[in-house]
């Protein structure tokens, strides 16, 4: 069985599950598709691209399936994730080698859905289920958790009812809703048993996190960290994807109150254009997010920021573009994510007929990016003779080298033995390159 992710962190935690949830089947995980018996693609819609890229992904596969089948083999192939959700059937037509299409919160039905698939059913399953689908998913085994390394997320939150009017997100993976406390705590206290010293918390609005506590109170974001910062052996805390409204002042004061929650916040903000951000129906201006940023740093001085942005949205001016640009320099950001606006079926902003042309859109994409690369550089040169803590998680790219992650989220890598992955080090950083930061291993007796 292989199980191959596209898109975001949360198609990525879905993938674990899966793979658990099959494991338990029988069926063992491949590293390539040629001893693959299953394979299933973990589909992300939220720009053109990622879609198409999906279908020719899928062409190629069912020529491998062709192949397979004359020599008397077999390959089910499934498409999962948020293009299985937003094209259901539709996928099944477009490609006749698809076997089943399961959507975001039906995946835990795959077991009896490959068992029809078996005898020759094409199943597009694309309900929002009504049985609770954690609930429904085996836990994973110690050794799957190992296997995985020292780092791993946790779904906390699903679902947007945010609807910006460019977004996918809201169809495809339906309401907000959020998982008990109770079953967060247990989920980690079971990655950390087995091993794992960093969580993040995952969701598409995360904090927007209110869950039921064990007296039946809903809790804040905020007041989960704060009781997972309380698990023995667990040393990093993490969470992804933020929005502004969402963005407490009690979530804020958890980055200087929490000393396990790490100095780096995601919060996409899209435009530094008010005309823009309430046309993307993003519920807050410019002003409020600058505040956001004040504050946060104010809670914890070397918090580093990264965003996501969209340029040519419909409408988009050079003054609102310029508005962006001027945002970004009032920030600076530490890392961030930029796209060409790509307009989707089915939401709002689709159907405008004040589209910007291509080149436009690529011309100010060019200048973002150019204008992000510097700050991410400049955020990467001033860790350069500080000494902080690494997360190593991996062996490095050459012999003798370890891999890791910065409380920034910056990559870094030193030379050092294999006994020091998966442990917190404390290093001096000695150089920044365009990707990654070099890091010399602080001596035990330097570091007490
Ligand atoms: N929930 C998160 C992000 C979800 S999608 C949030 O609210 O920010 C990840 C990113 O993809 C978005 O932040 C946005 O920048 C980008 N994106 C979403 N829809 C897009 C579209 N139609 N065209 C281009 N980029 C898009
Ligand atoms: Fe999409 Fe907006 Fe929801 Fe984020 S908040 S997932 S961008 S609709
Ligand atoms: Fe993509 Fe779905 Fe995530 S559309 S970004 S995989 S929620």
């Amino acid at each position: 069985m292989l199980v191959k992710s596209y898109g975001c962190q949360m198609t990525v935690y879905d993938a674990t599950r899966m793979a658990d949830l099959l494991g338990r089947e029988g069926y063992a995980e491949t590293q390539s598709e040629e001893d693959a018996d299953l394979v299933i693609l973990n589909t992300c819609h939220i720009r053109e691209k990622a879609a198409e890229k999906i279908y020719s992904e899928l062409g190629r596969l069912a020529i491998a399936k062709r192949g397979l089948n004359a020599q008397g083999r077999d390959m089910k192939i499934v498409v999962a994730g948020c293009v299985a959700q937003a094209e259901g059937e539709e996928v099944l037509k477009r490609q006749r080698a698809v076997d089943l299409v399961v959507g975001p919160q039906s995946y835990h039905r795959l077991p009896e859905l490959l068992r029809r698939a078996a005898s020759g059913e094409r199943i597009a399953d694309t309900d929002f289920a009504v049985e609770d689908k954690f609930r429904a998913l085996p836990a994973p085994k110690e050794a799957q958790i190992r296997a995985r390394g020292v780092s791993a997320f946790v779904t906390v939150q699903e679902g947007c009812d945010k609807f910006c009017s460019f977004c996918v997100v809201p169809y495809t993976r339906g309401a907000e809703s959020s998982r008990p406390v109770a079953e967060i705590i247990a989920e980690t206290e079971r990655l950390v048993d087995a091993g794992v010293c960093e969580i993040t918390l995952i969701g598409q609005n995360v904090n927007a996190y209110r869950g039921l506590d064990a007296s039946g109170r809903e809790s804040s974001l905020a007041a989960l960290l704060d009781r997972l910062a309380r698990i023995e052996g667990l040393t990093r805390l993490r969470y992804t994807t933020s929005h502004p409204v969402d963005m407490a002042q009690a979530l804020i004061d958890a980055h200087g109150a929490i000393p396990k929650l790490m100095p780096f916040v995601h919060l996409p903000v899209q435009s530094g254009s008010d005309r823009v951000l309430k046309a993307m129906n993003r519920k807050h201006g410019a002003d409020a997010y600058l505040s956001i940023v004040e504050r946060l740093r104010k809670a914890r001085p070397d918090v580093a920021l990264s965003s996501d942005f969209i340029v040519g949205f419909p409408g988009e001016s050079g003054a609102d573009f310029e508005a962006t640009m001027a945002l970004v320099r009032a920030v600076g950001f530490a890392s961030s994510f930029s796209f060409k606006y790509s307009p989707r079926p089915g939401t709002p902003a689709a159907d405008r007929e004040d589209q910007i042309e291509e080149h436009v859109k690529s011309e100010r994409l060019a200048a973002l990016q150019a204008l992000l690369d510097r700050q991410r550089q400049a955020f990467n040169a001033a860790t350069v003779g500080r000494e902080i803590d690494v997360l190593f998680e991996k062996p490095g790219r050459h012999e003798g080298q370890i891999a890791g992650k910065s409380p920034y989220m910056q990559a870094v890598h030193a030379e050092g033995s294999s006994e020091h992955i998966g442990r917190e080090v404390r290093v001096e950083i000695i150089g920044a390159g365009s990707n990654s930061l070099s890091a010399r291993l602080m001596s035990e007796e330097a570091k007490a």
